[in-house]
């Protein structure tokens, strides 16, 4: 953990680094300006990079013409689908023409409580978070109010604060896809379940929606979990540690495993693998990870629950926009934080199996065909 000493240093030298890579967003390629929407997801971080002139050591600038600047806080990029969430946020805030600030926390809560300060000294507009822990970010709002900035929560709820609004997938529902697949595959036998990081609203969520969707099994004694842990911070290297230790007790009768995204199943398949269960073990995930999809399409995961990135970074430019600009959004339903109801927009989790992984994530243009049947003869 970092000394608050040198957190205080860290958060000078993001301030000057703002300072220095402003006014970079002037190279508009035309590439970018040619794309229609959907085929912008498919631009890679260093073609955006390369496109914008960025920075991504701690705070990025994307200064594009308008009078409105949104601070987006991300936990981090390490899962796959951050990256898309990203770029595809920014060309959005391009096409709408607002400036956008990015830090990334490396899964630090302390760290991204101290970045959003800087972004609110920075005076952006409107605050985005994606909170790395949903208590503690809390702080965030309290602070982003001061200074009248409004925040909306980007895929992770923002507990117990005056939150202004929340945008996300319908999380319970993405857990109960995972248990309805893996019940499917394993009526009964022994099960585990591979959580999330704990400090995550989504991860609590997902368990629920899971734990649900197989209730019938538990109560009649069909199914028994003999492992249920989560991973901190959505480790992979958790993940495979404990599904290590639960083999070593479980290996001869373990029928499937619940893993709450594809990062922990690449994690729980791996240790699987170590002791030749891989492929024989119905895995469940979530994200439509490039390495998720290719293992499905090669029999050694069950499935994944794809969350369309692109409806999600795109509406929550428009809904930034508009909050900043103090216009109405809209929003459809209500999500309790713990001190009030809080204005949500929930869109739809789809399931991807190895029979609609064209109709799907092809169709969409998340993941090419050649790519994820690249391993498949
Ligand atoms: C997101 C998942 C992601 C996980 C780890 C969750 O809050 O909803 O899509 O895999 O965090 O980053």
């Amino acid at each position: 953990m970092l000394s608050s000493k040198v957190r205080k240093i860290i958060s000078i030298l993001s301030v000057i680094l703002i300072t220095s890579v402003i006014g970079t967003g002037c190279s508009v390629s035309n590439k970018l300006k040619n794309q229609t929407s959907s085929d912008l997801q498919k631009l890679s971080i260093s073609e955006f990079e390369k496109d914008h002139g960025s920075n991504l050591d701690n705070i990025s600038y994307y200064k594009y013409t308008g009078n409105v600047t949104i601070g987006f806080a991300m936990d981090s990029l390490k899962e796959e689908r951050w990256q898309k969430d990203r770029d595809i946020f920014l060309a959005k805030a391009k096409e709408l023409n607002a400036n956008v600030r990015v830090t990334e926390a490396d899964g630090d809560a302390s760290i991204q409580i101290s970045q959003a300060e800087e972004l609110i000294s920075q005076g952006v507009n409107v605050l985005v978070i994606i909170p790395v822990n949903g208590e503690a970010s809390s702080e965030i709002v309290k602070k982003a109010h001061e200074a009248g900035v409004k925040v909306l929560s980007y895929d992770r709820l923002i507990k117990n604060s005056d939150l202004d609004y929340y945008i996300s997938f319908d999380n319970e529902k993405v857990g109960e896809l995972q248990g309805e697949a893996l019940m499917k595959a394993v009526p009964n036998g022994n099960i585990a379940y591979v959580g999330g990081s704990p400090t995550d609203n989504n991860a609590l969520l997902f368990r629920k929606g899971s734990m649900e969707a197989i209730s019938g099994g538990l109560n009649s004694n069909q199914l028994h979990v003999v492992m249920d842990k989560y991973s901190t911070d959505w480790k992979p290297d958790e993940a495979y540690k404990n599904v290590k230790e639960m083999l070593a007790t479980n290996k001869d009768n373990i029928k499937g495993i619940i893993c709450a995204n594809d990062g922990t199943a690449s994690g729980a398949i791996q240790a699987l693998k170590e002791v030749g269960l891989d492929g024989k073990i119905p895995v469940t995930g979530q994200d439509a990870d490039l390495g998720a999809l290719q293992r499905i399409a090669e029999g050694k995961q069950l499935m994944t629950v794809y969350k369309p990135v692109q409806a999600i970074a795109q509406k929550a430019v428009e809904m930034a926009v508009n909050i900043a600009e103090n216009k109405p959004v809209e929003t459809g339903s209500t999500v309790a934080n713990g001190s009030k109801n809080v204005n949500s927009l929930l869109l739809k989790p789809i399931v991807v199996t190895k029979d609609n992984i064209k109709d799907t994530v092809v169709k969409d243009g998340w993941q090419t065909e050649s790519d994820i049947y690249k391993n498949v003869k």
